[in-house]
């Protein structure tokens, strides 16, 4: 059993305010290059940044699904501007981005040719990664996922050199989230939670980490969305939440809610979280037969009181498609998706690196039963 987490953590409200002394004295950066996106230099976050450490230039151009395009556009701007560090202020898809373009700034060709996972010749960038939502986990994980514009697939960028080195994570810098944001990201970080601990290569450590953030973030996700910027109990339960599920499924993996999801992105740039909100409920269905006890378990963390395995986790999955519900996130109908498009969505999904570990064997016809349950909500 292996559990590997050499991220040194800055977690706490107001640990961003130290961001000065740990870029230039903690991590020895003097020219660091930050990558983010439009949002939140309009927010002016990464101004105040800029203001208080020495950056050589802002990247604000990434998608809310990152491209190779961009990864690779990253890449070519930081072997120009040599920076030290890569400094990734906002959520998973910036993270992401910047991890694989760490890749890129030491060595050779595009992100493209390193998918998979991959030991690299030269070890990457130094990375500083500073979430700004409650769902990517990416601040503790070594892995990146980019949408290859070419084949309109998620591909997956995995290296235990790609970790970050620090992460700054302050639940104080949710307290601006949008409510649709706070929902999707929320539902993404529960995501990872339940399959990290349904996912076959789960172990006691990541099990631990896993029940945990499933308690914590059921518990406070209502009351963060419903007022994020007041409730800042519900922030900081919500964030050390997702940054534990990180633990998790960094260490073991996530599964086929994933792999509908990324196909979803990957083909028609649906958003992470809201992808997999829509299809959680309906592949824990498609795995009850094989991990009852599993969901049992989640759900007494959640503070469900049943003794019936499926019973238990009948009322979990009622549960989770209640907070859907509450939070307002789309069903799959309301994505517009044609009908015809399923057969390319199963094919994806069944390619993803993560199919193997979801609990229950997956196939094409499996992803195409699932995906006619979504739509009949
Ligand atoms: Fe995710």
């Amino acid at each position: 059993m292996i559990f590997h987490q050499p991220v040194k953590l800055f977690f706490g409200p107001g640990e961003i305010k130290g961001i000065q002394g740990i870029v230039h004295n903690e991590l020895q950066s003097g020219q660091p290059l930050l990558i983010t996106d439009k949002g939140l230099t309009q927010t002016g976050l990464a101004e105040s940044i800029r203001q208080s450490v020495k950056i050589i230039e802002i990247f604000d151009s990434i998608e809310q699904n990152p491209t190779s395009l961009t990864v690779n556009r990253i890449g070519a701007l930081a072997r120009r501007l040599k920076p030290d560090l890569i400094i990734g202020l906002g959520g998973g898809s910036v993270l992401d981005a910047a991890k694989a373009a760490s890749v890129l700034a030491a060595n050779p060709g595009l992100i493209e040719d390193y998918e998979g996972a991959v030991q690299l010749a030269s070890a990457p960038l130094p990375v500083l990664a500073v979430p700004t939502t409650c769902g990517t986990g990416s601040e503790v994980t070594r892995g990146a996922v980019i949408t290859d514009t070419k084949r309109r697939f998620k591909m997956s960028v995995k290296s235990p050199q790609m970790y970050p080195r620090a992460a700054i994570v302050d639940p104080d810098l949710l307290a601006t989230l949008p409510q649709p944001v706070v929902a999707a990201t929320g539902l993404d970080a529960l995501t990872h939670a339940i399959e990290a601990y349904t996912s076959r290569p789960a172990n006691l450590i990541t099990d631990h980490f896993a029940l945990q953030a499933t308690k914590l973030i059921l518990g406070s996700i209502e009351a963060a969305h419903q007022n994020i910027a007041r409730n800042k109990e519900a922030r900081e339960d919500l964030m050390y939440g997702s940054t534990l599920a990180g633990f998790a499924f960094g260490n073991s993996d996530v599964g086929a809610v994933h792999c509908l999801a990324e196909s979803l992105g990957g083909l028609f740039d649906t958003p992470h979280g809201v992808a997999n909100a829509i299809f959680l409920p309906f592949v824990m269905k498609f795995n009850l037969r094989v991990c009852a006890e599993r969901y049992k378990d989640l759900a007494v963390a959640a503070g469900i009181r049943e003794e019936n395995s499926l019973k238990a986790a009948s009322e979990l999955i009622e549960r989770i498609v209640s907070i859907s519900r509450n939070l307002n996130l789309p069903g799959f109908s309301d994505l517009g998706i044609d009908r015809s498009q399923f057969n390319r969505i199963a094919e994806s999904s069944v390619q993803n690196g993560s199919n193997p570990s979801n609990p229950r064997q997956a196939g094409i016809q499996d992803y195409l039963d699932i995906l006619e349950d979504a739509l009949a909500g």
